[in-house]
């Protein structure tokens, strides 16, 4: 798809078929997330695949919306906050790198016809225990990947000239 088509085509998907998604088609996605760069290309993440079938309550837990385990994969993306780079005023950029892999995951699954949805407000103790993170693992994002059982909605952004700074 041509860049321009694949930001307007991805959007946050909240219903999801069952169908599975091709271990192929799941790579590709990993694979765009691989190619991210990162700060002084730490590369300092963990992407979770975590298969949702048999872990509705798991995944409740996690996030208490019942879409979010209608995929047959959610991703989650775990920064590791002691190897990634700090700038010299201490500001640890985790979250940033963390954003950007899973931006790179997010729009390869659009450009596949995949459903994606950022999700943020999950439980991050509950993420914590499930994916068994270490102290200095901190886990960012999630989403599920799947065939989209809804469509788009008409994007609501604000104008560029509210958006832009000149001089
Ligand atoms: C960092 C981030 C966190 C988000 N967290 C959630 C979330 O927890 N739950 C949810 O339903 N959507 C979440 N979203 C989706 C946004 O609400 C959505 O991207 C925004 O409304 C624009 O809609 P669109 O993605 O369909 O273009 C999140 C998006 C981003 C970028």
């Amino acid at each position: 798809m041509d860049f321009c088509e694949l930001v307007k085509a991805r959007y946050s998907c909240r219903a999801y078929k069952p169908d599975p998604v091709d271990g192929e088609l799941v790579r590709r996605c990993l694979e765009a997330a691989r190619l991210a760069p990162t700060a002084s290309n730490a590369q300092a993440f963990r992407l979770h695949v975590m298969p949702t079938a048999g872990r509705t309550d798991d995944l409740l837990r996690l996030y208490h919306r019942a879409w979010f385990g209608q995929a047959p994969l959610v991703i989650g993306i775990v920064g590791l906050t002691s190897s990634n780079w700090v700038r010299h005023d201490g500001r640890n950029y985790y979250g940033v790198d963390c954003a950007i892999v899973m931006d790179h995951l997010i729009l390869q699954a659009a450009d596949l016809g995949l459903g994606t949805c950022w999700v943020a407000a999950f439980d991050a103790a509950v993420a914590r225990q499930l994916l068994r993170l270490a102290p200095d693992e901190e886990p960012v994002a999630f989403t599920p990947l799947g065939w989209p059982g809804d469509a788009p909605r008409p994007k609501q952004r604000k104008s560029l000239d509210e958006l832009v700074v000149r001089p």
